[in-house]
């Protein structure tokens, strides 16, 4: 049997309901959550609060050192903490998604916070679930379950815009709509670990299943997955 903590990736796209799925997941199996996208934001707000232009490497590199990240469960919700304050709220305002698309693209980056996904992930004690881009393609291909979340674009940008209105933030449909399409295209497009299933990812389509049912049948996967190691 392995002692290694069983590894859950969810992959997909801006808006595919992974964020919802994964922390809902993580509480009823009791495994640990890591959200890589807030990793990436957390960069990006150390760039856009220290002057950092988002393609200068040498600049991101040496931020990379510096970079202090854990998550902890308060309430219902999983805050991510940046050298030790809540920035939870900080790293989700439009700005800060655009430059984290931006710096998920350079591969200092990228290699720079590989080795901290993982450590995350193997710190956990039963299980932990990752949700990202490139969780069962790059930093866990040998992950135990790996799923592909997917919906229609506007069902994806219709949530964002409930999600950024519900935590008071600004915006049109229109616009996040826009934004969505240029993140989805930016990431898809990058040369260094780009947006796509695994090949033997499970691939779930969450537009017109409700939230309840995409967890039941990840967990019934995971579950039996579980059972077979
Ligand atoms: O999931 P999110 O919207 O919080 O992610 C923010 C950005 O980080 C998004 O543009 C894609 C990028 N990202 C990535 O490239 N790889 C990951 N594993 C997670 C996020």
């Amino acid at each position: 049997m392995s002692t290694r903590p069983f590894i859950v990736a969810i992959d997909g796209p801006a808006g595919a309901g992974k964020s919802s799925v994964s922390k809902l997941l993580a509480r009823r199996m009791g495994f640990a959550l890591v959200d890589t996208g807030a990793i990436y934001r957390c960069v990006a707000l150390m760039a856009t609060r220290e002057g950092v232009a988002l393609d200068d490497d040498k600049a991101l590199e040496s931020l990379l050192g510096r970079v202090r990240i854990h998550f902890q469960v308060v309430g219902e919700e999983n805050h991510v903490f940046l050298d030790g304050k809540d920035v939870s709220s900080d790293i989700r305002t439009p700005e800060i998604s655009m430059a984290a698309s931006r710096v998920s693209g350079r591969p200092v980056v990228r290699a720079g916070l590989l080795q901290l996904q993982r450590r995350l992930a193997l710190e956990a004690g039963k299980g932990a679930i990752l949700e990202g881009r490139d969780i069962g393609t790059v930093v866990f291909p040998d992950a135990d379950a790996k799923f592909f979340l997917e919906a229609n674009p506007e069902v994806r940008a219709r949530r964002r815009y409930e999600e950024l209105f519900q935590k008071g933030v600004e915006s049109t449909l229109e616009e996040v709509l826009a934004d969505q399409m240029k993140r989805d295209k930016d990431d898809s497009a990058r040369a260094v670990a780009p947006l796509k299933a695994a090949e033997d990812a499970l691939r779930v389509d969450s537009s017109s299943s409700p939230l309840s049912e995409v967890v039941h049948s990840l967990e019934a996967e995971i579950v039996r997955r579980m059972g077979a190691r």
